[in-house]
């Protein structure tokens, strides 16, 4: 078999030698891999601590029941397949196994083609079964962003209107009350400080809102902007510069720039990108309130020619939870007023709409890495029309 994916390994347990090196050979001509037991308490070992993806087991055994090893299996092993071999054409022992979960039933005495024919049917349908499951999870997934996406424009659409309207009444409201405190006497005056510092609260309350609407715009793509040649060391400095009083005495910044390939995205998108990253691995070094604080810009070209960031920090790091849902709109482990958790779902939206991939390593108490996959741009594009520019 050539390289790549492992080779499915077939356990075989039957108490006669013969049987099991009939077995063995035909597992062998498979090109499987065979693992086995000669009775029912070898076999129960092997279960309890092997990975294996199919078995063919004895329904009669000297020391127990094929049968009880069936149920042990699909408690154990809900991946594997079992096989179960009957002594006899006997059509009730069959329905039987089938019944118990058994995928499949063969009658001794059998043949080496009849085996192989159906061994490879029963590891090949558990393939492509586990490849349609992550497929489907895959499209369930996608499905739930796009829904979320929909649902965002109508909402940015109904919110934006009555949004710009209380911002610019606010700013009105504020204006003239600072030209009458002027020609108030000064008690009076003094009351009226109150109401300028409750619309001060007021007005960033609204400024927070405009920049969640903003976000949700972008996050439902009906923001178009215009896709460019860009450099992501040119990108990752703009957002670092935005980035560094967020950042500031929690965390420093390290820049490990390689030979990137430009990519094609819009480049304030991109920026949006990077300043949410740098931002969220800022926040993960500051809650862990260590004075080495670092961040890690990587960039380099991978060997299949695309262009790769990697936004490294030293902080709390991420539990498999936080982990899985990481990407989820609203999804935050911050409180309230602190995160809005569209930051990575609104990146994730971007990134891929270039073409590229978003993907994480991350351990608690380790750190983490976002690591950004882009496809180059065209040869021809990146060099002669960037001369062409200048010229
Ligand atoms: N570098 C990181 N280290 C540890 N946890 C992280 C990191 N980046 C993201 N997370 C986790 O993922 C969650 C979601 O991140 P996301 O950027 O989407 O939202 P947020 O930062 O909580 O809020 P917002 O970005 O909208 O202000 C965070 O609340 C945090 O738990
Ligand atoms: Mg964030």
């Amino acid at each position: 078999m050539g390289g790549g994916a492992p080779q499915p390994v077939v356990l075989i347990v039957d108490d006669e030698a013969s049987v099991r090196m009939f077995l063995r050979k035909a597992v062998l001509r498979c090109g499987f891999v065979p693992l086995i037991s000669a009775n029912a308490a070898e076999a129960e070992a092997t279960i309890r601590s092997t990975h294996f993806d199919c078995a063919i087991v004895d329904k009669n055994l000297p020391d127990g029941s094929g049968l009880e090893l069936l149920d042990l299996i699909r408690a154990q092993r809900p991946d594997s397949d079992v096989i179960i071999i009957t002594g006899y054409v006997n059509s009730q022992s069959a329905i039987d196994a089938l019944r118990l979960g058994a995928v499949d039933y063969l009658c001794k005495p059998f043949d080496f083609d009849t085996l192989e024919h159906r061994l490879k049917a029963v590891v090949e349908r558990r393939k492509s079964l586990s490849q349609q499951a992550r497929l489907e999870s895959m499209l369930a997934h996608a499905d739930r962003l796009s829904s979320l996406g929909t649902m965002a424009a109508g909402v940015v659409h109904e919110i934006n209107n009555p949004l710009a309207c209380v911002t610019a009444n606010l700013n009105f409201v504020d204006e003239e009350l600072r030209e009458l405190m002027v020609e108030l006497p000064a008690e009076s005056a003094a009351r009226l400080e109150g109401c300028l510092e409750a619309l001060r609260d007021a007005r960033e309350g609204t400024l927070r809102a405009v920049t969640i609407v903003k976000d949700l715009r972008i996050f439902s793509r009906r923001d178009e902007t215009e896709v460019e040649l860009v450099s992501l060391e040119a990108s990752l400095d703009a957002a670092v510069k935005v980035a560094t009083p967020s950042i500031k005495g929690k965390a420093v910044v390290e820049r490990r720039y390689g030979d990137s390939a430009s990519i094609r995205c819009s480049r304030t998108r991109l920026e949006q990108v990077f300043l949410n990253l740098i931002v969220n691995a800022g926040q993960a070094v500051g809650s862990t309130g260590r004075s080495d604080g670092a961040i890690t810009l990587t960039t380099s070209t991978s060997e299949a020619g695309e262009a790769v960031v990697e936004i490294s920090d030293n902080g709390t790091g991420m539990t498999p939870e936080v982990k899985a849902r990481l990407f989820e709109p609203f999804f935050t482990t911050k409180g309230e007023g602190e995160g809005t958790g569209l930051g990575l779902s609104v990146c994730h939206g971007i990134i891929t709409g270039a073409g590229g991939r978003i993907d994480v390593r991350s351990e608690p108490g380790q750190g983490t890495t976002f690591r950004l996959t882009f496809p180059a741009a065209p040869a021809e594009s990146t060099p002669a029309r960037m001369v062409g520019k200048v010229a």
